[in-house]
C-alpha cells in the first residue's frame, strides 16, 4: 500500500492533522475507537480551549517552541470550527471554553472533517516497524494477525505521551523519536493527584476550598484544592504538580481571599467566648480546621489570643506547607511533562530536522500545557502547523 501521508495515532492531534494534511492521508490506531481522550475530557464535556492563552501558560525546555505554531493557529479559530458544526459552547471559568452537551460533538466533528478531506482511518492497527530509505518511510502495520507494508512519503506521528496506560498511551513516539536520532527531555506525569503515605487527609475527603498554591519553583495558581483519601487533588494542586519535583514541599494560601488577622482580631472582639476553631470556620471548612488545629496549635477561646498570636496563626495559614509523598503517577496523570526536545524539530512546522518529512506532534512533543484547555489547543495548533506544511 501506498500513500502520501502516513499518521500514527488517532487521537486530538493526530485526527485534526489528518483533516488539515491534503489529499492522499492514511491514519492508524491501535484503540478500537478514534479520539478516546477527548471523550473522558472536561469531565465529558471537553474543555477544548482557552480563551486567554499566552506562551506563559505552556512548559517546555525551550519556551518560545510553541509560539508560532499556536500564534498561526489561535483558540479563535477552533472556536469557528465548532461553531460552524453547530455545536454549542461555553465558558466555564478562566476562559476554558467546554462543549454545552457532550465530548463526542468534538470527535464527530473532527471525524467529519477528515471525511471531508478524504482521509482513510484504519483502527485496532499496531506498527511492527518503521525504516527509512532516503525518500520514502516503510512502515509495517498489523491488523487482526494480518502484516501490510504501507510506503509514505511522510509520516506524522502523534501517539501522545505515556499518561493514561489503560487507555492505550505507550510512549511508542519517544521510541521512533529515539530510532531517528532526536533526543527527549525527562518526562513524569502532571496535572496529577498528589499522594501522602500518611493518609492524612482521607478523614476529610471530599472537602474543598478556593486556595492560592505553588511549587518551590512556577507560578502561584489561585483555584480549588480537593482532599482526597489518598491525598490532594482539584485544579490547583493538579496545576501545581507541573512544577513539583519530588522530596519538595507545597506552599498553599488556605484563605486567600479573606485578611485572616483582621477576620480573627474583629472576632475577638465580636465572640470573644466563642473557639478560635469556630472563628477560623466562618472562611474555612470546619473539618479542614478540625484537621489543622492540633498542628497550627490552635485552641481556647478568642479571647485568650493576643495580637501576635493571632498574626502568627494568619502567616501559619497563608503559607502552610505540606511535603506530598509523590503523585498518583500516570494512572491518573492528564499529561505528560517533558517529550521530545524541541531542538529536534522545526517550529513552523513540526518537521524532524534530521529525518525529512518525519513530524512530531501533540503531547509527544516537550510542550505541556496548563490545565484549562491549553492542552488540547497545543494539539490542534500543532497538528495545523504540520498540516499545513504537508
Ligand atoms: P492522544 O493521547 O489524544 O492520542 C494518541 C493516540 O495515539 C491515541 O488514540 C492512542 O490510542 C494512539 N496510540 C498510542 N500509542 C500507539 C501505538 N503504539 N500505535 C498506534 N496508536 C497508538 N486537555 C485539555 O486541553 N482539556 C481537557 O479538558 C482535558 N481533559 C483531560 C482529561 C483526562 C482524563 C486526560 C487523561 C487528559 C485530558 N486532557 C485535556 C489532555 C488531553 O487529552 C491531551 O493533551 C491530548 O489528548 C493530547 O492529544 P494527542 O493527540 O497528542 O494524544
Amino acid at each position: 500500500m501506498r500513500v502520501r501521508t502516513l499518521i500514527i495515532g488517532a487521537g486530538a492531534a493526530g485526527m485534526f492533522c489528518a483533516a488539515n494534511a491534503g489529499p492522499d492521508v492514511l491514519i492508524v490506531d491501535h484503540a478500537k475507537k478514534p479520539g478516546e481522550k477527548i471523550r473522558i475530557s472536561g469531565g465529558g464535556r471537553c474543555n477544548f480551549t482557552n480563551l486567554d492563552l499566552k506562551a506563559s501558560n505552556y512548559i517546555s525546555r525551550n519556551p518560545h517552541f510553541a509560539k508560532s505554531a499556536l500564534a498561526r493557529y489561535t483558540p479563535w479559530d477552533f472556536i469557528g470550527l465548532v461553531s460552524g458544526h453547530g455545536i454549542a459552547w461555553h465558558e466555564k471559568t478562566l476562559g476554558q471554553l467546554f462543549c454545552d452537551d457532550s465530548a463526542k460533538d468534538i470527535i464527530a466533528m473532527l471525524q467529519s472533517e477528515m471525511d471531508n478531506a478524504g482521509a482513510k482511518l484504519m483502527l485496532e492497527t499496531s506498527v511492527e516497524a518503521i525504516e527509512y530509505d532516503g525518500s520514502h518511510y516503510t512502515v509495517i502495520l498489523l491488523r487482526g494477525g494480518r502484516q501490510t507494508v504501507c510506503k509514505a512519503e511522510k509520516l506524522v506521528i502523534a501517539t501522545g505521551g505515556k499518561s493514561i496506560p489503560k487507555m492505550g498511551a505507550t510512549g511508542f513516539a519517544y521510541k521512533v523519536a529515539e530510532q531517528f536520532g532526536l533526543s527527549l527531555t525527562d518526562t513524569r506525569p502532571a496535572l496529577v493527584p498528589f499522594t501522602f503515605s500518611d493518609n492524612r487527609f482521607a478523614a476529610i475527603s471530599g472537602i474543598a476550598t478556593p486556595v492560592t498554591a505553588r511549587a518551590d519553583q512556577g507560578p502561584a495558581f489561585a483555584e480549588a484544592m480537593l482532599c482526597t483519601h489518598r491525598g490532594l487533588s482539584g485544579p490547583a494542586m493538579l496545576q501545581v504538580s507541573s512544577y513539583w519535583q519530588e522530596g519538595e514541599d507545597i506552599h498553599i494560601d488556605l484563605a486567600p481571599t479573606t485578611k485572616v488577622t483582621d477576620a480573627l482580631k474583629q472576632a475577638r472582639k465580636d465572640s470573644p467566648r466563642k473557639s478560635m476553631t469556630t472563628a477560623l470556620g466562618k472562611f474555612l471548612p470546619a473539618r479542614l480546621v478540625d484537621l489543622l488545629k492540633d498542628e497550627l496549635s490552635v485552641t481556647g477561646n478568642c479571647a485568650e489570643w493576643s495580637d501576635a498570636r493571632i498574626d502568627t496563626l494568619a502567616r501559619a495559614l497563608s503559607n502552610w506547607s505540606v511535603k506530598p509523598t509523590g503523585t498518583e503517577g500516570y494512572r491518573t496523570a492528564e499529561v505528560t511533562l517533558g517529550g521530545i526536545d524541541t531542538d529536534g524539530l522545526s517550529s513552523q512546522t513540526m518537521e524532524a530536522k534530521n529525518a525529512p518529512g518525519l513530524y512530531f506532534i501533540g503531547e509527544s512533543v516537550d510542550v505541556t500545557g496548563w490545565l484549562g484547555g491549553y492542552n488540547f489547543q497545543w494539539a490542534w495548533a500543532s497538528a495545523h502547523a504540520a498540516g499545513q506544511s504537508i
